[in-house]
């Protein structure tokens, strides 16, 4: 069976004496949901065009579908592109915009008719095909720019931010709707955000850009659970995660025991195969959600603001020593504004890094 999996090789890219892409080493298997995320200008739309064809590839090498791409036209690598500005013909009609690829190819009339309706149906536009773009809502633009990929039938549909130019609803909607059309097509997608929340919903498989390089890769739910480094544990989860410094006072062979700096009375034991010596300084890391109001010893949080959500609510507030926490507030509602509560994590959902941001395991 043919491959249409995306693979890159060593990609690199160099803007003057800029290196943005330092070395990037990607499997994207046939039918994937794939997310490019990472904080804005960490080179997410560099190395998607990069893929498309529309920016060279300054080292390494790009195979799609079994065939090196790497210097191929755009129109010979089976890719459609999808933009966040639609970048829609304004003077021509919804048909005519999906179409335009396929005239342009010079398609027979009657393929081009039934591909451009087909595209139509699955989304939901066959009511709109004669309007202007300027006729129709933000979402529905966004579905014709996509209906102009479709229409292609691209081997890897990439996408670059689609969602951001809408209103944060119709961002939930389409989001939705680009899942079920994934499902429907089976096609493979590469599709970039900023946003951690559309990447753990959308993906089958994530990829955390940072400095030029891929932080780590892999299903979502892995990179919550199990995160490489500091960055990607506080990237990925909303709220962020919790960091505080600490010292290493006590070690097994099974773990440490390691003190608050911001808070010296408390200090926690931790589970790790690789437990650093008494006297190091440990960062470790707690999510919001796995962080517990007790009667008991923990730490004390003085509470400045409470954001209540209705199911949940999240508590801001500070330890003794000054650093910032979150945490988690679930069912009845909480409005602990101005309390001073004890909070402790679920002893096996506590990380730790190292000062450099490396996780210890
Ligand atoms: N044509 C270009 N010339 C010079 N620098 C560029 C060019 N395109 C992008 N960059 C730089 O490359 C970095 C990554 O940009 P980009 O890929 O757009 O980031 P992202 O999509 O993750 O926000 C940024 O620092 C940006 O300024
Ligand atoms: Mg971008």
């Amino acid at each position: 069976m043919e491959d249409t999996g995306v693979h890159l090789r060593g990609v690199t890219k160099d803007f003057g004496a800029v290196q943005v892409i330092r070395g990037v080493d990607i499997d994207i298997e046939r039918g994937q949901f794939a997310v490019f995320v990472g904080p804005s200008g960490c080179g997410k739309s560099t190395l998607l065009r990069m893929i498309a064809g529309l920016e060279e590839t300054s080292g390494g090498k790009i195979i799609i579908s079994d065939r090196d791409v790497t210097d191929f036209d755009p129109a010979d690598r089976g890719v459609a592109m999808v933009f966040q500005s639609y970048a829609l013909y304004p003077h021509l009609s919804v048909f005519e915009n999906m179409a335009f690829s396929l005239r342009l190819a010079k398609r027979p009339k009657a393929e081009v008719k039934d591909k451009v309706v087909e595209a139509a149906q699955i989304l939901q536009l066959t009511d709109h095909l004669d309007k202007k773009p300027s006729q129709l809502s933000g979402g529905q633009r966004q579905r014709v720019a996509i209906g102009r990929a479709i229409v292609r039938d691209p081997d890897v549909f990439l996408f670059d931010e689609p969602l951001s130019n809408l209103d944060a609803e119709l961002r939930v909607a389409m989001r939705l709707e680009l899942a079920r059309l994934h499902q429907k097509l089976g096609a493979t997608m590469i599709y970039v955000t900023h946003d951690q929340v559309e990447a753990m919903t959308l993906a089958d498989v994530i990829f955390v850009l940072q400095g030029g390089y891929v932080q780590q890769s892999g299903a979502p739910l892995d990179l919550y659970d199990d995160p490489s480094n500091r960055f990607v544990a506080g990237f990925i989860g909303s709220p962020s995660m919790n960091f505080f410094n600490a010292t290493v006072e006590d070690r097994t062979d099974t773990g440490i025991r390691a003190r608050l700096e911001g808070q010296p009375d408390v200090a926690f034991d931790v589970d790790l195969t690789a437990p650093p010596d008494p006297g190091a300084t440990v960062v470790l890391g707690m999510r919001p959600e796995h962080l517990v109001v007790t009667e008991g010893e923990g730490m004390r949080v003085t509470v400045d603001v409470a954001e209540e959500l209705g199911g949940v609510s999240y508590q801001h507030g500070t330890l003794d020593g000054g650093d910032p926490v979150i945490f988690q507030q679930t069912g009845a509602r909480h409005n602990m504004h101005g309390t001073v509560q004890t909070v402790t994590p679920q002893t096996d959902r506590i990380f730790a890094f190292t000062p450099e941001g490396d996780r210890i395991r």
